[in-house]
């Protein structure tokens, strides 16, 4: 068969910030490396999912609403709107619900940026926050941590009359370190109310038990008007698959979310099953103990392996390996397991470990032990 030649000046031209973006590359899906590698068992430690699975109350209500399949959803959510707003003492004009909190990140920047306006990221922050701002074609300014953390004083005074949104996440993926109440209220005091200030709560579940994690519902969406939360049912109470995430603001913000929202942004199981997990109080807890017991497990197996591992509060860990981390991916993978090298972000050295069951994080650790014992024996040789 013969493809037609490519002549790119007769093919429609995409919008010129594309230039810039690449498509996002997500953690490998168990099933392709299953496919790719002829493996039956794999362990998957490369998307900070809940290695609990979903919670129970959720699955049942899958199980028994699943005819449901065949109508629209209620577009805006509404029972779950209701209920998230009750969760924070808030009213339900205060609460947007999206297709993830990706989903919700992607709706600021279309309902608040105008091409070539700033977004201040931090410079390991979120790499989605950056991509989303340049679809948009807006200008990133990338503002230097300070160990590994946001920075918040520095982020603040970059703000100028061209800014219209700033990114902070806390815990942060990939680093996992958090900022404190001190400082968020340090910013949000300095920053123009012209400037959404974009605090991404997705792992505050795990950082709730650090006592110098902010606490952000009700109290501080209600204080500043430019400060937007954003949560997601993909950690803590295991949906991810279901795509369910939500962002608390003051309703002249969730107003505009709502401008640009598909009619249909959230399926109607998903819906429901976000509803019921949000009462699945024991779950979380449970899947918190888990995380921070099998991150301690982590944690000390792998400085022995003489990794440089940083403090986490969220359900993973930002890993310095001794050797290129690509190629202790690559010989991971051949054993089975997926985790997350960080090239994306520039880090070449560092890999994203999620924490797992405690079979799983054994097993990494076991296939780490090997892979870097071989690392050394070929570096010894050349
Ligand atoms: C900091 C942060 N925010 C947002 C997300 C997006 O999560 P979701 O779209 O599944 O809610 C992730 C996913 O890993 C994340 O790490």
């Amino acid at each position: 068969m013969r493809f037609p030649e490519t002549v790119p000046s007769l093919h429609p031209s995409p919008r010129a910030c594309l230039a810039g973006v690449a498509p996002y590359r997500p953690g490998k899906p168990i099933g392709e490396v299953q496919r790719e590698l002829g493996l039956r068992r794999v362990v998957k430690l490369a998307s900070n999912e809940n290695p609990q699975g979903a919670s129970p109350r959720a699955l049942k209500v899958l199980r028994r609403d699943c005819r449901e399949a065949y109508r629209y959803p209620e577009g805006a959510s509404p029972l779950l709107r209701c209920a998230l707003a009750a969760e924070h003492r808030l009213r339900p004009e205060w609460v947007a619900v999206g297709s993830g909190s990706d989903g919700l990140i992607r709706l600021l920047c279309e309902a608040f940026l105008e091409p070539a306006e700033e977004v201040i990221v931090s410079e390991y922050g979120f790499i989605r926050f950056s991509q989303n701002a340049r679809l948009m074609g807006a200008s990133v300014v990338s503002v230097p941590m300070r160990n590994w953390t946001h920075d918040l004083e520095a982020m603040a005074e970059r703000v100028t009359s061209h800014t219209k949104l700033l990114f902070i996440a806390s815990p942060n993926n990939p680093t996992g370190t958090y900022n404190t109440q001190q400082q968020l209220e340090g910013l949000l005091a300095k920053v123009s109310s012209r400037v959404a200030v974009v605090l991404d709560e997705a792992y505050c579940h795990y950082a709730v038990r650090y006592p110098r994690y902010h606490r952000s519902l009700p109290d501080l969406v209600l204080r500043f008007p430019n400060l937007v939360v954003l949560r997601t049912f993909s950690k803590a109470y295991g949906l991810a698959g279901l795509r369910v995430g939500y962002a608390v603001a003051q309703p002249h913000i969730v107003r505009h979310l709502d401008q640009v929202r598909l009619p249909f942004n959230v399926g109607v199981l998903s819906q429901r099953a976000a509803l019921e997990a949000l009462k699945d109080r024991a779950f979380v807890r449970k899947g918190v103990e888990g995380v921070e017991k099998g991150k301690r497990f982590l944690f000390e197996g792998l400085r022995a392996l003489g990794s440089e591992v940083l403090e986490s509060a969220a359900n993973f860990l930002f890993v310095r390996v001794p050797c290129p981390a690509r190629k202790i991916f690559e010989a991971l993978l051949r054993k089975g397991i997926i985790v997350r090298p960080m090239a994306e972000y520039g880090l070449e050295y560092h890999l994203r470990i999620s924490v797992g069951l405690p079979f799983e994080n054994r097993a990494l650790l076991k296939a780490m032990r090997d892979v870097l014992g071989k690392a050394k024996k070929t570096d010894h040789r050349h």
